[in-house]
């Protein structure tokens, strides 16, 4: 892994997902807050795009059938597709991001 600059902070708009093509991988970059989580781009159930999902806080749903994932707890699946339980899914791949001053930075 290597670590590459993103984007400018000021790109990333507040809890809303921002797709990305990064060393040939989709990937999506949310800004909570003071905090920056990058994950990869497709949902781990069937692909959904993550970029066009929602989200609350650190969760993040794919638009497809509703999974969930915590990005602040390394992607973790907390549901299902379909309101299946937590963990019926792989977690998402989430990557190390470093902020310094106003660029944004990822380990891929
Ligand atoms: S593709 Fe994401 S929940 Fe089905």
């Amino acid at each position: 892994m290597t670590w590459v600059r993103l984007c400018s902070l000021r790109e990333l708009e507040d809890g809303k997902p921002k797709s990305f093509n990064i060393r040939g991988r989709d990937i999506v970059a949310l800004r909570v807050g003071s905090m920056v989580y990058v994950c990869d781009r497709w949902c781990t159930h069937e692909q959904g795009d993550m970029g066009m999902g929602w989200v609350e806080g650190t969760v993040i749903t794919c638009p497809d059938h509703g999974s969930q994932f915590d990005l602040a707890k390394g992607g973790k699946n907390v549901l299902g597709p379909d309101g299946e339980p937590a963990g019926s899914v792989a977690d998402l791949h989430v990557f190390d991001v470093k902020v310094e001053g106003a660029e944004v930075n990822v380990d891929i």
